[in-house]
């Protein structure tokens, strides 16, 4: 087998091993991908300082988001369809997750449902919701994460209209997926992912369908899926979710300084800079630019989280000394599902973790809670 050492040898093994469509779902941005790939390159212009002689034993990563232990502060970002890289992608996620102690965020769009997650795992993970024009089917849900134990809800403000991604057109792809000859074809070809599909139940959307009016099956989920994004989001749906979750509340989406103050008034535990991995506005500046201003904005006030473009342990870094106090992976660890199912999971989280520690002690530090600006050089 060929060697996996960084998050791409994940992406060269997803690559040859998800039908083509559903690979493609992961490895795109809106429109021209310019900011998903100002995601990855911009954190490519911040350097370290390389420091010697200091004690560089004893280290650690722990840490702490939104109050919980996490054994590094990176989470895995919530990815829908994760059940179509791999089947029963979203258990093995967790499974994943729970073994390396840091949290697991399941999309609303996910296939596996929120109870049969909760069913495979024993830890708490985290749920994210999408703040949906059919208010009661979202109270529900928010009800059914509490009643599955979930430890953290993540409220996606930035979806509240569908960016375009060209991939999924030109690939046919809908939610759920519908399957024409061609698709048929590229499954084919991937005989491994179609053995998993067919020895699994957990392909029915379940969050969603059963539960929101008038869907009752796959073929209604995809109309429905598309009116539900609520164009008329306000500041006011975060203050009555935050009260029927009664929770830790983090709010994912927030790119600019001015959102990142308003945000502050919905007493959220925490927020995440995100431009949706470059899924929603293309031509949005990377999220690693858009961290300095937001921390200085509301660093004291909220704690700062972001995701987009981290590809390794020294990104996560990066965004650490830049004031991030959390952060999140999409892509890495859905490579490492497609590539490996949980192991690949795994694989994904040790390899950042792994480049992280010693990236951190090269840079003269023990302890992730000391990383600030001055391993960086500005
Ligand atoms: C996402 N993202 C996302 N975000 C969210 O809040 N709910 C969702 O259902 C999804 N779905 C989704 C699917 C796929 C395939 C991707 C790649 C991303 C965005 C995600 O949570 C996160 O913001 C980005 O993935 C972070 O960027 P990287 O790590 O993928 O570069």
């Amino acid at each position: 087998m060929a060697q996996v050492l960084e998050i791409a040898d994940l992406k060269k093994m997803a690559q040859r091993r998800v039908p083509k469509m559903f690979f493609d779902y992961a490895d795109s941005g809106s429109w021209t991908e310019g900011t998903y790939r100002a995601n990855e390159s911009d954190f490519q212009k911040i350097k370290f300082r390389q420091r010697v002689a200091v004690d560089m034993t004893n280290r650690t990563l722990a840490s702490q988001m939104v109050g919980q232990n996490v054994s590094m502060p990176v989470a895995i970002a919530p990815t829908g369809l994760t059940g179509m890289q791999r089947a029963d992608g979203e258990i093995l996620a967790a499974q994943a997750c729970e073994e390396a102690g840091v949290p697991f965020t399941l999309s609303t769009m996910s296939v596996c449902s929120i109870e049969a997650v909760a069913a495979k795992t024993s830890k708490p993970f985290w749920f994210q919701l999408y703040v949906m024009r059919d208010k009661d089917f979202a109270g529900r849900l928010i009800d059914r994460a509490k009643a599955a134990g979930c430890s953290a809800l993540v409220l996606t403000l930035d979806l509240q209209i569908l960016g375009q991604r060209h991939k999924d057109l030109r690939n046919g792809l809908s939610t759920p997926p519908k399957f024409t000859p061609h698709h048929i074809w590229q499954m084919a070809t991937r005989p491994g992912w179609c053995l998993g599909m067919l020895g699994t139940k957990n392909r029915t959307f379940g969050n969603i369908v059963g539960h929101a009016q008038g869907v009752e099956d796959l073929s209604s989920l995809s109309s429905w899926t598309a009116e539900q994004f609520d164009p008329k989001l306000s500041w006011d749906d975060v203050a009555w979710i935050k009260e029927r979750w009664g929770g830790k509340l983090i709010l994912k989406g927030i790119l600019d300084p001015e959102d990142a103050r308003m945000s502050l008034k919905t007493g959220a535990d925490a927020i995440i800079v995100s431009n949706h991995g470059g899924r929603q506005l293309d031509g949005a500046i990377s999220s690693i630019e858009a961290l300095p201003e937001i921390v200085e904005a509301v660093g004291d006030k909220v704690e700062v989280h972001m995701d987009g473009g981290i590809r390794s342990g020294q990104d996560v870094l990066k965004a650490v000394a830049l004031g991030a106090k959390g952060t999140y992976i999409g892509r890495p660890f859905l490579y490492g599902l497609g590539a490996m199912g949980k192991e690949g999971v795994t694989k994904s989280i040790e390899i950042i973790r792994n480049e992280m520690d010693i990236t951190m002690a090269l840079c003269g530090k023990r302890d992730i809670k000391d990383v600030d600006r001055s391993i960086l050089r500005e």
